[in-house]
């Protein structure tokens, strides 16, 4: 019974549910204790009969409190084995209550975290359960804006870690044009800033994704992040320092300044009540009023790992094995990848995630989308009932569907997401880098791939 009263993940339920499961256990024993206690000659029975209703009241309560922070995290009902970052086919699937496709969502909150930044809260308007995610995760949502041909789709993480799993928390950087290009602005980051506001409705597909910390390993973890990269880094670190508070993380996160600083204060004060988190910021142009406010000038960089939290990792814990967690731009991602490569981090120690923005066709130059193959090949979408010839030179089949007048729903367009996967029921596909997203046995990521057989058939 109790185990299935954790299972409950609605917290109000669970504490109802616990409350009289609680309630009844104490109040029918105590009201046979009195009925037998009664007799004529008994002067106690009222005083009997009040301290089993106290009793059974206080037991209510307390069943009810202790159901409302029972709840399973799916971490501690699914524990990933150590070896799940060694393991990059290990599937993240965490069941999420017949939840698979869109739902919507209600925006209950929304707060500005910096300059570019900004949270939303994120309600599910039908009030059903939401289901749990490990940290690392994010959602796929999907936003009507105006202008657009088809609804635009785009995944953000998951940047908190609530235990009463009442809301969703994304955080979502505001994404300018490039400087030097004469392009529009990001569209979902911009739509979201300007025009979604408390109470708005979006639809939200479940939490998913491989880029996921196993918060019962007890190796040392070392999240590093820069500018909106320090997303996933909220949830990994607040879901570690509350459930396993013996296993050491450090938190390492760069900003120009402090004003492009988001979550300084909510990563300071879980550090300041969590003893297992230390915390190093890094300012690589720090204003004069940001004094006192972090710890390096400069960017985070993997000396800093090795002359700083290598030796205080060897104090704390006895041994420098750890696990790595990078998230944010690109060069700082390359950069850092290489710094703990050449220094002898094994690659299975190190995960990363791109934040990766689509890019159209025309952004990339052939040679980067073409591979090996050079032959015509067959390209059947079964669902439209289009036969082509594809070239090397036409792409991915992501470009070659879009360039036959197909609409296939995409976000990243570079393998991390899954948005784009697609049942394939001919042929195989090449891939131009293996992909980061899980891909389902018979489909396949048609952003990032092309026909290695004479014949593809694929279901669009
Ligand atoms: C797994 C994952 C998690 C993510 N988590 C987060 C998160 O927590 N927070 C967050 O803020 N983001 C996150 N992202 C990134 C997010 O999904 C979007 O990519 C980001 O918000 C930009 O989307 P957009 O629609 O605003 O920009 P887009 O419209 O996709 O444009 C992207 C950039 O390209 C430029 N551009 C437009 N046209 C061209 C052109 N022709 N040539 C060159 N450049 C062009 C735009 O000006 C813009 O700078 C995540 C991405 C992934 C894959
Ligand atoms: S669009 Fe993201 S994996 Fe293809």
């Amino acid at each position: 019974m109790i185990k299935n009263i954790r299972e409950i993940s609605n917290p109000i339920l669970r504490s109802v549910i616990a409350g009289i499961f609680l309630g009844s256990l104490v109040t029918i024993p105590a009201a046979l204790a009195v009925q037998l206690a009664k007799s004529p000659k008994d002067s106690n029975v009222e005083s009997n009969s009040k301290l089993a209703v106290y009793t059974s009241l206080a037991s209510t309560v307390i069943g009810s409190v202790v159901g409302l922070g029972a709840g399973k995290r799916k971490d501690d009902r699914e524990r990933l084995s150590d070896d799940t970052l060694a393991n990059d086919s290990v599937e993240v699937e965490l069941s999420n209550n017949g939840w698979t496709d869109w739902r919507k969502f209600i925006v209950m909150r929304k707060v500005k975290e910096s300059d570019g930044i900004t949270s939303f809260y994120l309600h599910p308007e039908d009030n059903g359960a939401i289901p749990d995610f490990s940290p690392g995760q994010f959602l796929t949502l999907k936003l009507d804006i105006p202008g657009q041909l088809k609804p635009i789709i785009r995944t953000y993480s998951l940047s908190d870690y609530d235990l009463s799993l009442m809301n969703y928390r994304l955080s979502i950087k505001r994404e300018p044009a490039p400087a030097n290009l004469d392009v529009s602005p990001g569209i979902a980051s911009n739509f979201m800033h300007d025009s979604i506001q408390e109470d708005s409705i979006i639809w939200v597909k479940p939490p998913a994704g491989k880029f996921v910390l196993d918060v019962y390993s007890s190796k040392p973890a070392v999240l590093i992040s820069n500018g909106v990269g320090i997303t996933p880094m909220i949830a990994m670190a607040k879901a570690v320092a509350r459930l396993n508070p013996l296993r050491q993380i450090w938190f390492l996160h760069g900003a120009r300044d402090g004003n492009a600083h988001a979550f300084r204060e909510e990563v300071n004060a879980l550090g300041a009540s969590h003893s297992n988190l230390h915390i190093i910021y890094c300012y690589s142009r720090p204003a004069a009023t940001d004094t006192g406010k972090y710890h390096h000038q400069g960017y985070v960089d993997s000396a800093l790992i090795q002359n700083i939290v290598v030796p205080e990792m060897q104090k704390l814990c006895g041994s420098t094995e750890a696990d790595y967690f990078l998230c944010g731009s690109p060069s700082f991602m390359d950069t850092l990848r290489n710094g703990l490569r050449t220094w002898g981090v094994p690659d299975r120690n190190v995960l990363f995630e791109s934040f990766a923005k689509a890019m159209p066709k025309a952004a990339k130059s052939v040679q980067d989308i073409t591979t090996s193959t050079s032959n015509a090949q067959e390209v059947v979408f079964s669902k439209s009932g289009q036969t082509h010839t594809w070239n090397p030179a036409d792409g991915t089949l992501l470009d070659f569907a879009e360039a036959n007048g197909l609409r296939p729903e995409y976000s990243c367009r570079a393998g991390v997401c899954g948005t784009c996967m697609c049942k394939i029921s001919e042929g195989e596909v090449e891939y131009q880098e293996s992909p980061s997203a899980s891909v389902e046995s018979g489909s396949v990521l048609i952003c990032i791939s092309q026909p290695k057989t004479a014949r593809v058939v694929l279901d669009l």
